[in-house]
């Protein structure tokens, strides 16, 4: 394997991921910071997925190709200061990269080479990113909107912290029961 281009994707995926699964962490620690607890924790959720995803890469790296001291492969990264905002649409769109262009791609070039294993997992990963961006898209579009305790409909919105359940229009400030307020409250994912 060691002048496939696969063997140069595993190592970029498990780059790419292990980045994701940082950047996330670090918008949902800004998340936490503002008040928005179980935004964050969505997040959290998130991460973990691409830290397990770097997990895997890595994994299948080292079966395939044994012990490597030094894959080199060229990237590039933004580094800006972000607001959650920033974040969460900085996410959706890597996530539908990755989903729409890179593993897709990894996937082709595996299977020509002959990896059919690898190409699997390209493929699976790929449609664990999809889910991803339209979870960033939920979050992004109704964070931006203000929207995200908020529905046209009567609602029943859970309280993370006590359980208090009530359908309103838009979730409680703060938890007539046990006074958390409104960025504890359980979020609405499709
Ligand atoms: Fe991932
Ligand atoms: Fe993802």
């Amino acid at each position: 394997m060691e002048n496939s281009e696969t063997l140069t994707n595993l190592a970029r995926a498990f780059a790419g991921e292990s980045q994701a699964g940082l950047r996330y962490q670090i918008i949902a620690q800004l998340c936490t910071q503002q008040g928005y607890d179980t935004l964050a924790n969505e997040i959290k959720t998130i991460a973990k997925n691409e830290v397990n995803h770097a997990k895997t890469y890595y994994d299948l790296l080292t079966k395939e190709n044994g012990t490597a001291r030094n894959i080199e492969i060229c990237a590039g990264y933004p580094f800006e200061k972000i607001t959650i905002e920033d974040g969460l649409k900085f996410a959706m769109t890597a996530e539908h990269e990755e989903a729409e262009r890179i593993y897709p791609e990894f996937a082709k070039i595996a299977e020509k080479e002959g990896y059919k294993e690898i190409a699997k997992k390209f493929e699976l990963t790929a449609k664990v990113e999809r889910k991803h961006e339209l979870t960033f898209k939920f979050l992004y579009e109704n964070f931006k909107n203000g929207t995200l305790f908020r529905n046209e409909k009567p609602t029943f919105w859970v309280c993370s912290q006590c359980g208090h359940t009530e359908a309103l229009k838009e979730a409680w400030n703060i938890c007539p029961l046990c006074g958390s307020s409104q960025g504890f409250v359980q979020l609405k994912l499709n």
